[in-house]
């Protein structure tokens, strides 16, 4: 199994460029199963997580096609309707099959997904709204089925924001019968993208960004050509470097405007932040200056940068309270950081981190995606040698995150 072994303590600088985003291409890629004929995505990036798509696409009778990062799908030969278990257990994101496996076939069988590291993650509102749009729903054996002659437009509130949920039940109501309203959706950059997706391949869906989105459902779907946004986790994953190094990174190919609330909260550490039209140039300064964050559904502090942030907070001057609102189980990561000498005391949903003046390399083991992130930056200021276990959970979801850190200067390197 591969490790990642850093030196640190090295300013980290230069320019960087940030590769397509994981959680836009998932469910865009499954959007393809609604079309008939080639659709063609661009910059897709190089993911475990995107193989695994991959993956189940062919196993459902797509064809795939793949140049570095480009990939072609042609829905035509769909011809099952399930996700088994083994490719589902890879990924939970799979779930993100069912919408258009419903609206295409009026009929999916996919494995309910588990828990996972960070939280028992139901999918209860996914099989809820499904239902609303009249498919029928059952589970036995580990399997969710859903079943429909054709899906008809409802009205479908979401007591909780739910990204996945938000995208499955837009890729179903694309091809149901009238109107669908989402209430209460999320508004993450990911579900607008998938929208202009969608729209481009002929559906008509308004509000995405909102918390309204109004899906005016069509006969069919045609192939397009879409280009993949770029990641705005990984966006926020090399400015936090750039922070906790004290380093001067410019940062290019990324949305500012996506990374508006980790811009902000990294102004207040101290560090400086400069936006230009498609990049931004942090500059990290010592001393960091504690702030508290909060996570919450976008626009908010995302939960996908909470890890980093803590490892930034855990070599800051002063107390920070970090509060999950978003998983239950989202503070794996302290106790491997205290392993580095962190200081921070868990209670419930909120992690209380006393800034020290250093921490010091060990071994540690990820736990899962951005756990690993969150143990790489640290790793890249403490003081000896870091070893971070099991970085296939990085693989899932980070191109050549190393490779990247080693180019802007970072004693970085993988070893099986
Ligand atoms: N929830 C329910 N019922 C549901 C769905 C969600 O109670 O039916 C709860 C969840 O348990 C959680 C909250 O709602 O407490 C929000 O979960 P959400 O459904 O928004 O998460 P997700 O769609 O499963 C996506 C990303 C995650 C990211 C979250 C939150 C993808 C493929 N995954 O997950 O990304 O953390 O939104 O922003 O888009 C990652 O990339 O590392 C990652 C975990």
């Amino acid at each position: 199994m591969d490790k990642i072994v850093i030196d640190g303590g090295r300013p980290l600088c230069g320019q960087v460029k940030i590769s397509g985003a994981k959680n836009a291409a998932l469910p865009i890629l499954m959007a393809s199963l609604l079309t008939d004929g080639w659709c063609e995505f661009s910059n897709v990036p190089d993911l475990r997580d995107i193989r695994s798509t991959i993956e189940i696409l062919e196993y459902l009778g797509a064809r795939v096609e793949r140049s570095g990062r480009v990939v072609k799908v042609d829905g035509s030969g769909l011809r099952r309707d399930e996700a088994p278990y083994d490719i589902v257990r890879k990924m939970r994101a799979s779930v993100l099959v069912l919408g258009p496996l419903v609206a295409r076939l009026g009929r999916a069988r996919v494995s309910l997904p588990g828990g996972c590291a960070i939280g028992a993650r139901p999918i209860n509102l996914h099989l809820q709204g499904l239902a609303s749009l009249g498919a029928k729903i059952t589970l036995s054996h580990g399997y969710v089925e859903a079943e429909c002659s054709r899906l008809r437009g409802a009205e479908i509130y979401f007591d909780v924001v739910t990204v996945t949920g938000t995208e499955n039940l837009m890729t179903a109501a694309v091809l149901a019968e009238g109107k669908t309203v989402l209430r209460n959706a999320a508004r993450e950059p990911e579900v607008v993208a998938l929208a202009d997706a969608l729209n481009a391949m002929g559906a008509e869906i308004q509000g995405a960004g909102t918390a309204e989105i109004v899906i005016q459902g069509v006969d069919c779907l045609n192939p397009a050509r879409i280009e993949i946004i770029p990641d705005r986790i990984e966006t926020g994953t090399f400015m936090t470097a750039a922070a906790i190094t004290g380093g001067d990174i410019t940062i290019c190919n990324c949305l500012p405007q996506h990374v508006e609330a980790i811009s902000e909260k990294l102004r207040q550490t101290g560090a400086e932040v400069e936006v230009g039209e498609d990049t931004i140039r942090v500059r990290g300064c010592r001393p960091v200056t504690s702030v508290d964050v909060k996570t919450l559904p976008y626009p908010g502090f995302p939960t996908d940068m909470q890890a980093q942030f803590m490892a930034l907070m855990a070599v800051a001057d002063g107390h920070s309270l970090i509060t999950e609102t978003i998983f239950e189980n989202r503070f794996i990561h302290v106790s491997e950081l205290r392993r580095l000498g962190a200081d921070i005391t868990v209670s419930g949903n909120t992690a209380l981190v006393r800034g020290v003046a250093g921490l010091s390399g060990a071994p540690v083991m990820a736990t899962d995606l951005r756990a690993s992130a969150c143990l790489i930056l640290a790793g890249l200021v403490a003081e000896g040698t870091t070893v971070v276990n099991r970085v296939y959970h990085l693989d899932r979801g980070y191109e050549a995150l190393e490779k990247k850190f080693a180019s802007l200067g970072a004693a970085i390197g993988r070893v099986s």
